[in-house]
């Protein structure tokens, strides 16, 4: 196998923080199926069942429990010597921001800087991706799709963290990293992610799924609301051709990037509940209308023309094939939850060999 990703991230030393993740998780067998040398850094497995708990992972990688605000964390990668760092570590839910707003901003804010404090005076070539997220754009419900220099917002404290955390960013970048420091710094915006091994609360496909297995109705807080939908492994691909960009240049400092799927896939949670309901067997659909109280958004679309202009970078698959992947993975899991793993490197492998047949530039 020889495509950009493997060049790139062969025997090199990842970093990837918030692994146990959902993200995190496919992110690591990704790079482990490219032979990379990964260290994780996260404070806990966030779900039970765990995707990550299922992989066995953690004995073939370093795996680590550390708070991301941890004091010792400098010391911990001046000894793991990352050439990459792809920081997810974050409290990643709207509901749970609400309920717990401090942990929210001390982790997605004070633990950015942390991180980006960590790394000032690291000496060693290493890339450094920030991971936000598209709820960091000031939602003006508007049916175009933000931009990289649309303004920042968030009426709720996760969006507003991760507003905040790109703020940071961007005032560490100027004031400690310039242009030719050895770590290369940028942002990345995606959202609306769905796949397999997601178990989280409050989140669509994990609500439909857990409502579907105990047979209970699916409660749909905003059934009409539209969001820029995609596979997981979109983002990440995105995520790891911006790395493989900046370790080979420095044009790009401070920036950020966002990644989010063709226009035909932006679609409503009501399209994508009855989606993925045609392949669950046997039980029908039983869904509530839930309540909205934290008021979430009705439009949220992103413009990725800066990642097709600079990276060549667009997304892979049709919206058909996002949820396909998503269901197959789910209803393997619960006819093997033992054998997943393999259905796991399995659809990256074809998530590969279908970028390469339609040739996308980084699978070549
Ligand atoms: N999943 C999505 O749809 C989505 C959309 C946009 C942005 N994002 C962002 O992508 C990243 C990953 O999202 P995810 O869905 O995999 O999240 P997740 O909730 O599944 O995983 C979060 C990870 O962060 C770790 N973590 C949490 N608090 C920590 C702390 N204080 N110290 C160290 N580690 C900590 C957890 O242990 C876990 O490994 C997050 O930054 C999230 O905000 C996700």
């Amino acid at each position: 196998m020889s495509n950009l990703f493997y060049r790139t991230f062969n025997k090199k030393r990842v970093l990837v923080t918030g692994h146990t993740g959902f993200k995190g998780t496919w992110l690591i067998s990704w790079l482990k199926t490219l032979e990379a040398n990964v260290t994780g850094i996260s404070v806990d497995i966030p779900t039970s069942p765990s995707h990550f708990e299922k992989t066995n992972l953690s004995k073939e990688i370093n795996d680590l429990r550390m708070d991301i605000n941890n004091s010792n964390l400098k010391k911990k990668i001046d000894k793991i010597k990352p050439d990459f760092i792809f920081h997810l570590a974050a409290q990643s839910l709207v509901t749970k921001s609400h309920e717990d707003p401090l942990k929210t901003w001390s982790t997605n804010v004070l633990g950015t800087a942390n991180l980006l404090n960590s790394l000032i005076d690291y000496k060693k070539p290493c890339v450094a991706i920030f991971i936000t997220s598209d709820k960091c754009y000031d939602n003006k419900e508007w049916e175009w799709g933000y931009r990289e220099t649309d303004e920042l917002g968030g009426s709720d404290p996760y969006s507003g963290s991760k507003a905040s955390a790109e703020i940071l960013i961007n005032s560490f970048v100027k004031s400690f990293f310039p242009n030719n420091h050895t770590v290369r710094v940028a942002s990345v915006r995606a959202g609306n992610v769905i796949g397999g091994g997601d178990w989280s609360s409050n989140r669509i496909i994990p609500d439909v799924i857990r409502a579907w297995s105990t047979n209970k109705a699916v409660k749909i807080r905003n059934p009409n609301a539209t969001r820029p939908w995609q596979h997981v492994l979109e983002p990440l691909s995105g995520y790891l051709t911006l790395a493989a960009h900046m370790s080979k240049t420095k044009r790009i400092q401070g920036e950020s990037f966002n990644f989010g799927p063709n226009d035909n896939q932006i679609k409503t949670v009501s399209n994508v509940v009855h989606s993925i309901y045609k392949y669950l067997p046997k039980k029908s659909l039983k869904m509530k209308k839930g309540s909205n109280k934290n008021n979430e958004h009705h439009f949220l679309k992103l413009n990725c023309d800066k990642a097709l202009n600079t990276l060549n970078w667009t997304s892979t698959l049709t919206f058909d094939e996002t949820i396909e992947m998503t269901m197959e993975w789910y209803l393997a899991y619960y006819k093997n939850p033992k054998k997943i793993f393999n259905k796991t490197i399995s659809q990256i492998k074809n998530y590969e060999d279908l970028a390469k047949s339609r040739k996308l530039s980084w699978s070549r």
